[in-house]
């Protein structure tokens, strides 16, 4: 059974690293990794290959940034000499980034099965890119993985057939549980000057808040950044802030010339005794650890909803809606919107002790990638 595997984006290389792991153990499958590389820069990319010990690629498309129509096209025009040439048995992706409809449409009209995990997960607001994905992926995916109930329930809403439909767990918590140890021993606290020993650090200011921002409805329309930098801006009065900025996030506080505004956007990164730490983007093991030693986590990721879900910590998410119900329903998660009152009234609750501990999801435990290798093992010697 050859198999090929697709990442391309920064939060795929900790979906498929388990799924690899798991497929090596069965000498029946032959898995392939593909890299279309959306996402190619050393810290967005090479780090989480060392992090999470992923095999090199076997294949790199080398497709880079663009706007939506151009990604897609180009990562599905050098899909389609892989599948000609490599004739796999079956294309799994992950997410639902540009590289995962790209990749599962070009295998589709070849009629080449796909198997999508992470799938059914619905925000039911067609203005993110990601919900376009992740319906059309899931529309024309064979097998279907779902990380959540609520998965299975708006897939058989939209006429999917249960028979296709298989509730496994979620593969991120796979790496998450497996990797924590690790994570544990990594060194950036004492690099960014946030460990208890550090001279920098007085008592009072060993707490921090740990950002993440990146959705273009928050980072490149202004009045929607400058709400939410209003109320972190109010939130460092109290407590320390660290923010590792991803890349269209720091070109957009260049373009739009925020840093005039918010002086402390740029002004330092790699950790000096600042209330306001800006940085590079973290690998895996070090964000880990951060999010671990956190005391709250002001996000608009998918995947980092669901760690703090797992790790216990609390978690703000800065969006109207999210499609990962459960870390709201069971989770630390709570929706804040871009309300600015919204995000300091619930980040104040949480620093003065108000905190929501929650429950770990079903089936989050650590063998997501196992139900799903031995359900696509079965399903192909069932037909072969
Ligand atoms: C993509 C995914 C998003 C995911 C996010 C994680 C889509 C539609 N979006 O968004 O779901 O949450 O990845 O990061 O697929 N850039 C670099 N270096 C890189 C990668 C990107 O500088 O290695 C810059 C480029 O200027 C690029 C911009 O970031 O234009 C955006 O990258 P892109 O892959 O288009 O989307 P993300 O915002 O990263």
């Amino acid at each position: 059974m050859k198999v090929i595997n697709v990442v391309g984006a920064r939060p795929n290389f900790m979906k498929i690293a388990p799924i690899i792991n798991e497929m090596k153990k069965h000498p029946e499958i032959e898995p392939l990794l593909v890299h279309t590389e959306q996402h190619y820069d050393e810290n967005m990319s090479k780090l989480f290959f060392d992090d999470l010990g992923l095999p090199k690629p076997d294949i790199f498309l080398g497709v880079g940034s663009g706007s939506h129509a151009e990604q897609t096209a180009k990562v599905m025009l050098e899909f389609e000499k892989v599948l000609v040439r490599y004739k796999p048995n079956l294309t799994l992706v992950v997410g639902d980034v540009n590289s995962t409809i790209a990749c599962a449409l070009t295998s589709a009209k070849l009629n080449i099965p796909v198997a999508h995990v992470e799938a059914g997960l619905r925000s039911f607001d067609k203005t993110m890119p990601e919900e376009i994905n992740r319906i059309l992926t899931d529309a024309i995916s064979d097998h279907l993985f779902v990380t959540e109930k609520s998965g299975e329930i708006n897939l058989i809403k939209e006429g999917i057939p249960q028979s296709k439909i298989h509730f496994v767990g979620n593969v991120m918590i796979d790496t998450l549980l497996k990797h924590k140890e690790k994570a544990n021993g990594s060194h950036i606290l004492t690099k960014l000057h946030l460990d208890r020993g550090s001279k920098l650090n007085d008592t009072a200011k060993q707490e921090f808040v740990l950002v993440t921002l990146h959705r273009p409805s928050n980072v490149d329309n202004i009045d929607n950044f400058v709400m939410i930098l209003e109320a972190l801006n109010k939130i460092r009065e109290r407590v320390r802030i660290v923010y590792p900025m991803h890349p269209r996030t720091r070109s957009n506080i260049i373009r739009l010339k925020l840093f005039e505004r918010y002086p402390f956007l740029l002004n330092n990164h790699n950790g000096t005794n600042n209330d306001f730490i800006v940085t590079e983007p973290f690998g895996y093991l070090d964000f880990i650890k951060l999010i671990s030693e956190s005391v709250l986590v002001i996000t608009d990721s998918g995947g980092i909803q669901e760690e703090t879900t797992v790790l216990q910590v609390p978690c703000l998410t800065v969006r109207e809606n999210t499609e990962r119900p459960v870390t709201c329903e069971k989770g630390t998660n709570i929706l804040v919107g871009m309300n600015t009152e919204k995000i300091i009234d619930e980040a104040l609750k949480v620093l003065n002790g108000n905190k929501k501990i929650g429950q770990i999801p079903d089936y989050w435990d650590g063998f997501a990638a196992e139900r799903i290798v031995q359900i696509l093992l079965n399903e192909f010697l069932r037909k072969a």
